[in-house]
């Protein structure tokens, strides 16, 4: 009779930890901390969270012996009467030290001034409806930054439920929402208003609030087209052209102010945001908002300039798409990336109102992530 055995997966247990030979044929070390802290029973299943608390323990965690069984590095402990069966599958997620995979974490597609035909567009019903418009939209909004949601009802609950889709509403210090209203009268022809310059919205809190989104109820003006940059697209074009400019811009921070009688909101950014890889993120930037610079006069010699040349490169035909928002859409983009102004206009009639509010982009990558992905629990 022929039996057959599995070759015994080499394990050696030492002083702090244990080494398994894992499938790309070599031995990784793990920590006993880790190993005795991550332990599938130290998770409950009904809360998803750890419901085991390592800092209860007497000692150190030391393995006693350990052994390959099935699927599962099953380890005996020194100091305590306790088995821990570790999947194998989850030794090898984490045998090299890389972060865990994130869905979420999608490289950023730059767009330009002719964008606005591709812009993803989404109609409310069928994001209500169907959640993989939801997760396309959402994904859109990770890789482009914008997205427009057409056939938005004419109510204030559409913008509300809209933003439910995503996470909660995110206010700010000026409320929930905030109403941009412009009821014209036909025979004051004298009224001009002027352009809005290319910002990101309150630059001045110390997390300006990450997606924003401004549904349109009415738009009968003549003028007024909307202008959206992507801040992406910008800086990384301005790191090429301008290395020492770009240096500045994201490693200087400086101040920005809302100040009134009954409040006083202040924030250090740098005007060319990094993620922690060192790519181009986002911007902050508001004239209207940037506080004088309490920089080194000296420095400022060097700085200026620099800011004054991205400003005017943002300001490029290249970059900026212009457009006449429509009533019944609503545009929905990341406030730390899409700089957005609104050109000047001379009213002779009409009326213009936009309703906007914000929610927060984490809370937008977790419904993407929920969307897409079997996380780590669901059944
Ligand atoms: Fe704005």
């Amino acid at each position: 009779m022929n039996i057959m055995t599995a070759p015994q997966i080499p394990v050696d247990v030492k002083e702090t930890g244990v080494e398994i030979r894992l499938s790309d044929g070599a031995m990784h070390y793990f920590n006993a901390y880790w190993l005795r802290d991550n332990d599938p029973t130290s998770f409950s299943p009904v809360t998803r969270e750890r419901s085991f608390d390592i800092f209860h323990l007497d000692t150190a965690p030391m393995v006693k012996s350990a052994m390959v069984d099935g699927d599962a590095l099953v380890l005996h402990w020194t100091h305590e009467d306790h088995v821990t069966r570790m999947p194998l599958s989850w030794l090898e997620g984490f045998r090299n030290g890389a972060r865990r995979p994130d869905p979420a974490d999608l490289p950023r597609r730059a767009w330009y001034s002719d964008h606005y035909p591709a812009i993803p567009r989404f109609s409310h019903a069928a994001l209500m409806a169907e959640p993989g418009q939801r997760a396309r939209w959402l994904e859109a909004l990770i890789v482009e930054g914008l997205a427009i949601v057409t056939d938005m009802p004419d109510t204030d609950e559409a913008l509300t439920q809209t933003v439910n889709l995503m996470g909660a509403v995110r206010p700010t210090f000026f409320g929930d929402y905030f109403d941009v209203y412009t009821h014209i009268n036909p025979t004051n022809t004298a009224y001009t208003a002027g352009p809005l310059e290319l910002h990101t919205d309150t630059p001045a809190e110390e997390f300006a609030p990450g997606i924003q989104f401004l549904h349109c109820r009415r738009n009968s003006v003549q003028g007024g087209e909307s202008i959206y940059s992507d801040g992406v697209a910008v800086a990384n074009d301005f790191r090429k052209r301008d290395p020492r400019g770009f240096e500045l811009l994201s490693t200087i921070d400086v101040p920005f102010f809302c100040e009134h009688d009954s409040y006083d909101m202040r924030s250090r950014q740098t005007v060319i945001e990094l993620d922690r890889y060192g790519e181009v993120s986002g911007l902050t930037i508001s004239q209207h908002m940037l506080d004088l610079l309490d920089l080194d006069q000296h420095l400022l010699d060097e700085y200026y300039p620099a800011f004054c040349r991205f400003g005017k490169m943002l300001q490029e035909k290249k970059y900026m798409m212009r457009f006449m928002m429509k009533a019944g859409e609503c545009m929905v983009f990341d406030n730390h990336r899409i700089v957005h102004g609104r050109a000047g206009y001379v009213a002779t009639s009409g009326e213009r109102f936009l309703r906007g509010t914000y929610a927060d982009r984490s809370e937008m990558r977790s419904t993407y992530r929920a969307l897409v992905s079997e996380g780590r629990f669901k059944a």
